[in-house]
């Protein structure tokens, strides 16, 4: 099965991705977390990177979609694969096309987050991050039973530098001026999927799990 979550800032793509990945153990492919990653280091390369998260804005397609192309090409993405955050503009979605068709695979799902501005505001704030597994948490909604230290590796959260309220206008905005387009792109092709991302974690999770089922 090859998925893709797609939506705004906050919408939740990181938080499904990760409890299909469990799932369906197939390998959850974050451009975010790729880029953070790739942020951390102490190179030029780190530093041009930081600047376009830090200011919510987008990487320059070609680099990401050099880096997912590579990615994909990874023993582990044999039986199937979770994009998450990928693609977000229509260039980087036919650039996909074109390479899942030399692969002879194509994308079977993708699955749209929706949810409002306003709650978007509120998750952003209370989302904490593990610096090493980079799984997502929410002091608010989802904390972890360990106060600030992840469950899954004992590594701490922290708060990402892109979780503030000027940095998610920006966010916003430029999902809706750049990645509407991709959206269309497979509405178009009719594996497109609307889910309501407002409900709680566990009805979200089963209304995608039905989606990808055909239900
Ligand atoms: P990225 O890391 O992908 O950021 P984003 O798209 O802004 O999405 P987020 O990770 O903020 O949110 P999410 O949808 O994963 O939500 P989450 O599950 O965490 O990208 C960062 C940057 O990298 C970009 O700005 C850009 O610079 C660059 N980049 C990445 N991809 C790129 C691309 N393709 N092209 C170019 N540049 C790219 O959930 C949010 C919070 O809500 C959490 O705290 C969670 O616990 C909580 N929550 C989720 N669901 C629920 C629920 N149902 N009820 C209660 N709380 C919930
Ligand atoms: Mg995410």
């Amino acid at each position: 099965m090859n998925i893709i979550f797609m939506g705004p800032p906050a919408a939740g793509k990181g938080t499904y991705a990760s409890l299909m990945k469990e799932e369906f153990e197939i390998p959850h492919i974050s451009t975010g977390d790729l880029f953070r990653a790739i942020a951390s280091k102490n190179d030029p390369l780190a530093v041009e990177i930081k600047s376009y998260i830090d200011n919510g804005l987008l990487v320059p397609d070609k680099l990401t979609i050099k880096l997912v192309i590579d990615r994909l090409g990874k023993a582990d993405c044999k039986n199937g694969f979770i994009l998450d955050g990928f693609p977000r503009t229509l260039n980087q979605a036919i650039e996909l096309n074109r390479t899942l068709n030399d692969l002879g695979k194509k994308i079977d799902k993708v699955i749209l987050l929706d949810v409002s501005f306003d709650l978007i505001c509120k998750r952003i704030t209370g989302r904490r991050t593990c610096e090493n597994c980079a799984k997502v948490y929410n002091i608010y909604t989802m904390p972890s039973a360990k106060g600030d230290i992840c469950e899954e590796c004992g590594a701490k959260l922290y708060q990402r530098k892109d979780d503030n309220e000027e940095s998610i206008k920006v966010r916003y905005q430029t999902y809706l001026d750049q990645t509407t387009e991709a959206v269309n792109y497979y509405k178009a092709q009719n594996i497109l999927v609307n889910i309501n991302g407002e409900d709680s974690t566990q009805n979200v999770f089963q209304s995608i799990k039905d989606a990808l089922k055909g239900e």
